[in-house]
This record gives C-alpha cells, structure tokens and sequence, in this order.
C-alpha cells in the first residue's frame, strides 16, 4: 500500500461503498487515487450490518420500495433521487454479485429479511450480520484488479485545494505526519458519516464528519444537517462500545422491555418494535425517562426465539455480546440509542456534483435528499452504491470535456504526535454537548445553549495540527452546522424533533435546509 502521489486525474477521499464504487467506475478513464483515513476496513460500510435493500424477491415491486422509502423520509425526499436509488437497486446489486458478493442463500435462492418501516421482505445479508464487510471485500477485490486505482491508507485529507474557484486537489497528513498536497483534475468526497458527533454512537472512531466539514469551509452548500439518525439499539453496557444491535433481531421477532420489564412499543405504534427508528427512539428515552429505575436502561429480549437460528443468523452480534458476558440467547441485552447516521451532507445534484466546481459527494457525506428527514433501514450501502457509480460515471464524463492536466506540488514534512489531553476534552465536551442539546429530543433554548457552546469553542481554541485536531476541527464545524439547522427548522420531521415545535409545519418547512457560511436558507 503505496502513500498518495502528489498528482492524479480522480482524487476519491474515502475507501467505503461510495468511494470504491466510484473509483471502479472511474478506472476506464484515468488515474485514480483512494485515500483511507486509516485504514480501508475503517469505515461504516465496514461496520454495517443490517444489510441492502433491493425489490428483487418475486413478492416484491420497485414501486413499493420507493413508496416505503418516501413514508420514512416524512415528505423530504427527493422523488427523483429516491426513485433512481430503487430503480437502479437490482442492477447495482447483480453487479455485485458478479464481482463475487455472497449475500445470505437457502440453496441458490437469495434470502431476504425484514426490517422496520419497510412492506416487504427485501433486505439482502451477508454472512449473516456482516453485509457490509463483505460488500466491502468484493469492492476492495474488484477494485485491485484495476491497475489504473491506488489505494493509500493512513492519508488524512485535511481541506479542499481551490484554484479559480474550482476544486483541484486536497492537502492531507501521511502516515508518518508529512504534510502533502495531491492535485487532481476532480475530487469525489465520499468520507461517510459523523457520529462521532455524538457522546453514544454505533459508528466508527473515524467518522468525524471530514467531508462535510472541508466542504463547508471551501464554500460549498450544505443540506438537510438537522436529520441525524438515532439507532434504538445500541448495545449499553460499561466499557462497551455503544455496539450496534442490528434492527434485523426485531426483525426477526426480538421486542423491547422497559427496566421493569413490560413490553411497551404497542403504546407508541401500531407496528411495535418496527415503527420507523425515531419514533422506537424517543419511545425508549420517553421511558428511560419516566423509569423510577436510577441508571436506567431498556432491554432487546430475543429469549424467546430458536436460540440456534439466533447464533447462526446473526454470528457477529453474538459472538460481540459474548465478549461482554451477554448471552444473547437466554439473557435480555440491555440498550440504547445512539447516533447512527446522517441523512444531511455537502449538497448534490443526482449525478454527484455539488456547487462547487470539481468537488463531487457521494455516500453518507453527500445530501442528495434521497431520504429525506429520515432513512429507511438499509437503504444506505445501497445509496453509496448508486450514488458511487453515478458521482464516477459523471466524473469521468466532465474529464473528457476538460483540457489542461494538474499540477504536482512539492511535500513538506511536519511532526504528527499524539493529540493532547486538550484536544480529546475538547472533542468530549462537543459529544456531551450535542448529545444532552441536539439530540433525539430537542428543544429551541437547548440549541440556542450548544450554538453559544460551541462558539465559544472555535479557533484560537482549536488549532489544528495533528490528526485529532483537525477531527475536533471537523466535529466542531459540523456540530455547528446541526445545531443551527436544527433550530431554524421549527417544526418536528423525521429524525428531527422538537418539543417547542412538536408538528410538521408543511406550509414553511416542507423544504430542505441549506446552509452557506453564515446564511442559512430553506429551499
Ligand atoms: C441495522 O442493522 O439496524 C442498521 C441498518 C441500517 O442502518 O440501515
């Protein structure tokens, strides 16, 4: 694995779904480089478990993806995006089989599971909870047989490179702390998501929101940042990582118990433990809340299904609560919610392209508006899918139209030590902040408090120079961007809710937030 050359045609920041689908896209017409902020199995796609959905079982129609992907989205999907992402589903997914994906079979036919909010039985797996995982092998494998695709791991891109107003590369930190720049002709931002937003998170350490936050400071639009997807089912223990307990077990028939254990989800709606995620989220801190209990949690109770079926249907989730003493099978798993994904992003068109010329997103850092103020369960591996492969077909087609070859730029060198203790309270401080202020349950003087935070938080605080402060740079940004949107939006939609403004409040708000610098607009 070589370190980035200081010139290439495509830049790809981000090794996931979107970034690789891409660079295969993009091999045909030059050369590519794949910068990993560590390394490529660092990602959410890495990490994903609950599978890709797709209307290819004989049950099943396109129409009726779209229809159950527009009700999640509460009115603020894109249509047009929406139906390109279910109509380009099947081929996307034959692709991938092809390229040698083993999704979950019974005999030679695929198997398709159930989750929340969805109508059908349409979600593929692969080795049972590790779908992600294994679409990322296939991608990683297809892409290494394209000689004109480098892979650089440990290259940290740090801010976007303009020249004229157009995107031309980016400056990075190597593996060994050198400083460098990498000039490219087209810059596809595909560096997933920002959980780490948040105190409890079922993503990554990596994902700090890097994209979004370099975008942003180049002058790109950025859309839809109060949508933050919060998972019901994070694993909670002490010294656990808040691991993510896929909605594939409710799926399945696992239910939810309060610390009294009492089943309570029939209370909050008609579809039980599989409402759409926002609603399973508030319900369970509505009653951790309430709970006489003093360290309250909830519980994932599974005790009463096939425990053999259970092991071998979802492998890593037992064997992960296992390594914390937590027999799955016969002991109820205590829970949470955690920040799980985000539906807001550098804004694009359909093909990729965002307001600044050069720059392309695709993937989680990317709002197309494909799933407007909340996402449909495994709708999002397939976005970095059909996003990825559109952002590359796009990039490849503007190259040809465009004359004169980048630039190389020299390296310098810095030193890259560990973070101080500073820049890791500083990171700790943003998480509790957004988590307690512009959480699952917000409020307008809650997020007035965290804006007045976090202001007070901004550089000459924050100076960055080695990874960690530039990922506290990033969160800080982004936080900022979540917390204003989320309170120029006064209404409830979606992922977003505020109890000043518990309604949808269609005639203003039936729109998409966007945000500039420091003006902020709905459109
Ligand atoms: C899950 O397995 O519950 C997560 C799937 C997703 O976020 O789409």
């Amino acid at each position: 694995m070589s370190s980035a050359p200081s010139e290439t045609d495509f830049l790809v920041v981000g090794a996931g779904v979107a970034g690789l689908r891409a660079a295969i896209e993009l091999a045909s017409a030059g050369r590519v480089v794949v910068l990993a902020k560590k390394e490529v199995t660092d990602s959410n796609t890495q990490w994903a478990q609950g599978g890709i959905a797709a209307a290819l079982s004989d049950e099943d129609e396109i129409s009726l993806h779209l229809q159950d992907t527009l009700l999640a989205g509460d009115g603020l999907c894109n249509l047009e995006a929406a139906k390109l992402l279910v109509e380009d589903a099947p081929a996307r997914i034959e692709e991938l089989i092809q390229w040698g994906t083993e999704f979950d079979r019974q005999g030679t036919k695929l198997t398709f599971g159930r989750e929340g909010a969805h109508s059908r039985s349409r979600i593929l797996h692969a080795h049972g909870d590790s779908t992600g995982r294994e679409i990322l092998r296939a991608l990683y494998a297809k892409a290494k047989t394209l000689k004109n695709i480098s892979i650089c791991e440990f290259e940290f891109s740090t801010d976007l490179r303009l020249q004229d107003g157009r995107a031309c590369g980016i400056h990075a930190i190597g593996k060994m702390g050198e400083q460098r720049q990498v000039a490219a002709s087209a810059v596809l931002f595909a560096t997933g998501g920002m959980g780490q937003l948040y105190r409890n998170t079922t993503n990554p350490a990596v994902a700090t929101g890097d994209g979004v936050a370099m975008a942003f400071r180049a002058g790109a639009e950025i859309g839809d940042m109060e949508f933050i997807q919060f998972h019901p089912t994070a694993l909670y223990l002490k010294n656990a990582p808040r691991f993510l307990l896929s909605e594939a077990l409710r799926g399945e028939g696992a239910c939810l118990r309060n610390a009294e254990l009492d089943r309570f989800m029939a209370k909050y709606h008609p579809l039980g433990e599989l409402a759409p995620r926002d609603i399973v989220a508030r319900a369970i801190m509505h009653e951790l809340e309430v709970s006489p209990a003093k360290d309250p949690v909830v519980y994932l109770d599974l005790t009463h299904l096939d425990s053999k079926k259970m092991r071998l249907r979802f492998p890593r989730i037992y064997a992960t609560c296992m390594q914390y003493n937590v027999d799955m099978t016969s002991e109820f798993i205590p829970i949470r919610p955690a920040a799980h994904y985000a539906m807001g992003g550098v804004r694009t068109d359909l093909e990729g392209r965002t307001t600044l010329p050069g720059l392309y997103a695709a993937g989680e850092a990317a709002a197309t508006g494909v799933h407007g103020a909340n996402r449909l369960a495994s709708n999002s591996l397939l976005e970095g899918l059909v996003f990825g492969a559109r952002a590359g077909r796009t990039m490849r087609e503007e190259l040809r139209s465009r004359s004169g070859r980048p630039g190389s730029h020299p390296r310098t060198t810095t030193s890259d030590g560990p973070a101080d203790a500073s820049t890791e309270s500083t990171i700790r401080h943003i998480q509790d902040l957004m988590w307690k202020d512009v959480g699952i349950v917000r409020t307008g003087a809650g997020l007035r408090h965290a804006i007045l935070r976090l202001e007070e938080l901004r550089p000459p605080t924050i100076k960055p120079q080695t990874r960690r402060d530039h990922e506290a740079q990033n969160l800080l940004a982004v936080g900022m961007l979540v917390a204003r949107s989320a309170l120029a939006r006064e209404e409830s939609r979606g992922a977003h809710y505020r109890t000043d403004f518990p309604d949808h409040n269609d005639a203003k708000f039936l729109k998409h937030s966007i945000i500039k610098g420091d003006s902020i607009r709905f459109n």
